[in-house]
């Protein structure tokens, strides 16, 4: 079920407006994503999928075969229970799907001040909602892991982008305003969510889209030279990726660095989003390095 908050409904509406044809275009990302999560997936472990969506982009046959269990949180859980009805009947009875807000209601507080802001008496806007001391990770009730954990790996499948700013779209929050807050309040929310999946798990995939090309998007460089770079040397792709225009808000890697998390491994790739329209990907892994022989 969907709860009633601005968040819960942004993400469905778009999670129900899936295309015929989306998951045979998006087939090399869940092979890229297999790639890089592969190595860190032990036989047996316990995984967490967060922003599991329609699961098109997500391995869920191939994990579900190398996993225990696999719980997939989403805001949305009626697109996720979707997905698993995709995967082989034999491996379905090892995923669940929970329904769970991972910033625990920030995001709402967020957009209803931002659609308040200027009203007489309403929340202030700034840090009313979510902050470094009062957003998902230090909520101090005991929320600072992901139901159903500790998880052996974690992986935060394309949902920074979408933790804000549908919801601020969606309730109405003029381009401006929506503007200063996401600039104010998209780090602190994506670092809080960064903080609860690594307080989830050893290791964690981060999956993001850092740029979009298409949409009128003129960006000063070509997505092809990203991923041509890509395939020498990942840092110098990401170096040439952050030329391009995109919500750096949305990125949990400043958020890794400022925690001081080891970054294991990264790759780059492409989602063919819909025609005309292509997405550039970055995957992390990030956590403890696994110890020889385990
Ligand atoms: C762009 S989709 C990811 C793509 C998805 N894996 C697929 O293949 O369809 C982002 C997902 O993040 C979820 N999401 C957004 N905000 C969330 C939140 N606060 N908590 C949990 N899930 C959230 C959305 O419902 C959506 O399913």
């Amino acid at each position: 079920m969907v709860p009633d908050g601005a968040a819960a409904d942004a993400n469905a509406s778009r999670n129900a407006r899936r295309e015929r044809g989306r998951r045979p275009r998006w087939a090399s990302c869940r092979d890229a994503l297999w790639s890089l999560t592969d190595p860190h997936l032990a036989p047996g472990a316990r995984v967490a999928v967060v922003g599991a969506g329609n699961g098109d982009d997500l391995p869920l046959g191939r994990i579900a075969h190398r996993a225990s269990v696999v719980t997939l949180l989403d805001i949305d859980d009626a697109a996720a229970a979707e997905a698993v009805r995709r995967v082989r009947r034999g491996l379905r009875r090892r995923i669940r799907v929970v329904q769970h807000d991972v910033t625990r209601g920030a995001v709402d507080r967020v957009v209803h001040a931002a659609s308040h802001e200027g009203a007489v008496g309403a929340p202030a806007a700034r840090g009313a909602a979510v902050g470094p001391r009062s957003g998902p990770a230090t909520t101090g009730d005991g929320g600072t892991r992901l139901p159903g954990g500790p998880y052996d790996l974690v992986i935060g499948d394309l949902l920074y982008s979408q933790l804000l700013y549908p919801a601020l779209l969606d309730a109405g929050v003029p381009a401006d305003r929506r503007r200063a807050t996401i600039a104010r309040e998209g780090g602190p929310l994506t670092a809080g969510v960064v903080a609860v999946l690594h307080a989830s798990a050893p290791v964690v995939v981060h999956v993001h889209d850092p740029a979009c090309w298409g949409n009128g998007y003129a960006q000063p460089v070509e997505l092809r030279d990203v991923l041509d770079a890509a395939d020498d040397d990942p840092g110098e792709a990401l170096r040439l990726a952050a030329r391009a225009k995109g919500p750096r808000e949305a990125d949990p890697r400043p958020a890794l660095a400022e925690a001081g998390v080891p970054v294991l491994s990264t790759a780059l790739w492409h989602w063919p989003f819909v025609d005309g329209v292509d997405y550039l990907v970055v995957g992390t892994v990030a956590g403890a390095p696994r110890s020889a022989g385990a």
